[in-house]
């Protein structure tokens, strides 16, 4: 037999060496496998587990010692308040993203009026959904290249209930709709292939929701090309960036759209992380 408190113990000592909050990553696994809360798993140390209760969380143990991020073991993760499937067909919600969430709900309630939302590149859907949940309002159209990364998107906005005003389309960047939005939404792959190849995440999630092509911007230099055709008057778009591109795509956008107003905005660590284009 062993308790709750020296399981816990003895998987983080093994997770030490592959991640940063090796208790916390314990007690998190241990409590999806008991369906208990961490307040259960800390108030309760001395808990016996029976080899039942074991075996399953062993083999999660395991999935994480072989590098699969814990939300893929888990099956599911935390964004915006809010708790969305996950699967290695889509990449895991940053806590950055919320900016661009704030940022949209923000200009929603500005806008008085109904409006018509995008979400470009969507994902597990948490932008979307996190604004339909939180706008009562807006219709959103979000697409996605990948059908996989739809799927799991689609499960999200049946489970928040938003399924009714977020249209799910598989398209490259922009749906081939003549409807022109008002808010136009985006957290595209923006990690330059070189610098991809150096990073952890390499490999562990999906490479087409990374890669951004040689500087990173392929594929927000294509959006921005893009955004006149499909943006309405006086629209605007939030386009997630990495910190290192903020004067590159103020450059990309002003050439682009020289009458629109152009602003960067950081994220809470004070790292560029988001340009906001507002049209004329
Ligand atoms: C950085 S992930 C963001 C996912 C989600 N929006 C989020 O914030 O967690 C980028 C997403 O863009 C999608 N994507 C890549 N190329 C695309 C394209 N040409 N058109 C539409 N979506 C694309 C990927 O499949 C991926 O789901």
């Amino acid at each position: 037999m062993i308790t709750v408190s020296q399981l816990i113990n003895q998987s983080a000592a093994r997770l030490e060496r592959i991640s940063e909050t090796p208790f916390l990553d314990a007690q998190t696994l241990l409590g999806h496998n008991l369906g208990k809360t961490r307040a259960w798993l800390l108030t309760h140390p001395e808990e016996n587990l029976s080899e039942a209760a074991l075996t399953p969380f062993l083999l999660d143990l395991e999935s994480l010692l072989e590098g699969i991020p814990l939300p893929y073991v888990l099956g599911h993760w935390e964004f915006f308040g809010l708790d969305f499937h996950v699967s290695p067909d889509t990449l895991i919600p940053r806590p950055e993203t919320e900016l661009l969430v704030e940022q949209a709900i923000d200009w929603i309630t500005a806008w008085h009026k109904p409006c018509l939302v995008a979400d470009i590149g969507t994902g597990s859907g948490c932008i979307a959904i996190s604004i339909a949940r939180y706008s009562p309002d807006v219709h959103i159209i979000a697409t996605d290249i990948s059908i996989p990364a739809l799927q799991v998107a689609h499960k999200n906005a049946n489970a928040h209930g938003v399924a009714g005003r977020v249209n799910l389309i598989n398209s490259d960047l922009f749906p081939p709709i003549i409807e022109r939005f008002d808010l136009i939404c985006a957290n595209l792959p923006y990690i330059p292939t070189n610098t991809l190849q150096r990073l952890k995440i390499s490999g562990k999630e999906p490479n087409f929701a990374l890669d951004g092509g040689s500087d990173g911007l392929d594929y927000i230099a294509r959006l921005i090309n893009k955004l006149p055709d499909h943006a309405a008057k006086k629209g605007t778009a939030l386009l997630e960036i990495d910190s290192s591109q903020g004067e590159k795509v103020c450059h990309l956008a002003s050439r682009k759209i020289p009458s629109a107003e152009i602003k960067i905005m950081p994220d809470l660590s004070g790292k560029d992380r988001l340009l906001q284009i507002k049209l004329p």
